[in-house]
């Protein structure tokens, strides 16, 4: 294969669905599993460790026939909050945005106190996402108050 065909080669266009573009290569993994994608039948084509003019490298999801709500994508911005979120329809962008921080994180994530009651009995976690006076995102759980930053954010 000369080096000018191997230039072409990227991540396929899709007809209809979204693509999650600006992914932190490093989180692109993390991202399809808080989406359930693992799980979907949609077709789904990932690039990671792409090259990026405004980050470096990327990665990249892109999923067809499936167009998110609000609440379900914005999920993603603990691990991706660069992430830019595209429609497409019939080939065409119709509609691109920033994803969203949402004001609650229910489920995906595990409280990083041992003695909280989420730890200790069947009960689902409920943070509420709040940020610090340097601007960094942090969780604070529903349940036993206390708060957590990126580094000690473990998903379940
Ligand atoms: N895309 C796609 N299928 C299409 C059209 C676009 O998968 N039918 C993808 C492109 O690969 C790109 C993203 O959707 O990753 C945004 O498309 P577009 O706005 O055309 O690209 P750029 O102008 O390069 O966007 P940006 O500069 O924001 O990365
Ligand atoms: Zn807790």
């Amino acid at each position: 294969m000369d080096t000018n065909k191997r230039k072409e080669l990227k991540v396929s266009a899709i007809r209809n669905g979204t693509v999650i573009d600006h992914i932190p290569a490093a989180n692109t993994f993390q991202v399809i599993k808080i989406l359930g994608l693992e799980e979907s039948e949609n077709q789904i084509y990932i690039g990671n460790h792409l090259e990026s003019k405004k980050y470096g490298t990327k990665g990249i999801i892109k999923i067809s026939q499936k167009y998110f709500k609000k609440d379900e994508i914005s999920k993603i911005a603990l691990v991706a909050p660069s992430a830019t979120l595209i429609e497409i329809k019939d080939y065409e962008v119709t509609n691109k945005s920033k994803v969203e921080t949402p004001s609650y994180i229910e489920k995906i994530v595990k409280c990083f106190n041992p003695k909280c009651v989420t730890n200790n009995q069947h009960i689902e976690t409920r943070f509420r996402v709040i940020t610090d006076h340097h601007g960094k995102m942090k969780l604070k759980c529903h349940y036993c108050e206390k708060t957590m930053g990126q580094d000690n954010i473990e998903f379940l």
